[in-house]
């Protein structure tokens, strides 16, 4: 199989609470675009700023027999692409900021962010789930959720597992972000591809929360491929070659993970 693969992104503005519009949205935009792999941004499918946990609790969904996951699975089925979304889901009692991954075959599997980002946390318990790569046959594909960014072992964890690519979907507020995201790629020789939205949402008084969109696709050199406007509905596609992520050879005597010092490292924190 080719190590060469098409991966694209769409750079929405969902409306509030607006579930199907929001779907058709995004599939509208996306169009006849052709790629492996599609990144969609977090929570594309109800937008960010809930006001209460029951409001929170009524857009959330269960994973993988939950409307958007079901509509996300038509989608991959007819395109043959594999996607990767960001959506609240719902388990029993517990809502998690997650995304679910699906290809052609249907549902892969899923992800709870891991690192909960401000006001998140009233309705969002932290992920529950290991860091984990997905076989999508194409390629090796992690998953991490916006402020996962911030924390530098997220990108670490699912490289050293193997992943070629990390797929991000976001809802980005903060503007490091996509300049963080060359570092992550240099430091793991990994692909990213950052899906975030644009738009305002200021649902809750004086609480008003502006998307910085931006969303690219970045090499294992640091090299920004393709990133799109701050503000604007944006769909894009780029061709990769993840032979660039397999090989972790910087020169003729440093590979970035054989060269590694666990024996000195202390990620566990003093002592
Ligand atoms: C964020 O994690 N959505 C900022």
């Amino acid at each position: 199989m080719s190590s060469i693969i098409k991966v694209g992104f769409a750079q929405t503005h969902p409306e509030f609470g607006a579930v199907e519009k929001n779907l058709d949205r995004a599939r509208n935009l996306w169009g006849n675009r052709q790629a492996d792999l599609l990144v969609l941004p977090e929570l594309f499918n109800t937008g960010y700023q809930f006001k209460s946990l029951d409001e929170a609790r009524s857009l959330s969904e269960t994973v993988p027999d939950g409307r958007t996951t079901r509509f996300l699975v038509d989608w991959a089925r007819d395109s043959g692409m594999t996607i990767v979304a960001g959506l609240a889901e719902r388990d029993g009692e517990i809502l998690y900021n997650a995304a679910v991954i699906l290809g052609p075959q249907g549902f892969i599997g899923k992800f709870r962010k891991a690192h909960i980002f401000d006001s998140e946390n009233e309705f969002f318990q932290p992920g529950n789930l290991p860091f984990t790569v997905f076989d999508a046959g194409f390629a090796r594909i992690g998953i991490m959720i916006c402020f996962d960014w911030r924390f530098p072992e997220t990108a670490r964890t699912l490289a050293l597992q193997g992943a070629d690519l990390i797929a991000h979907p976001s809802n980005l507020v903060l503007p490091h972000c996509p300049q963080a995201m060359i570092t992550r790629c240099l430091e793991n020789r990994v692909y990213a591809v950052t899906a975030d939205r644009v738009g305002t949402e200021q649902r809750i008084p004086g609480e008003s929360l502006t998307f910085i969109g931006q969303s690219q696709a970045v090499d294992p050199d640091g090299n920004v491929l393709i990133r799109a406007s701050g503000d604007r509905e944006e769909a894009h596609v780029v061709e990769i070659d993840l032979a660039r992520a397999r090989n972790k050879q910087i020169n003729g005597r440093n590979d970035l993970f054989a060269d590694r010092r666990e024996d000195l490292y202390r990620l566990g924190g003093k002592g």
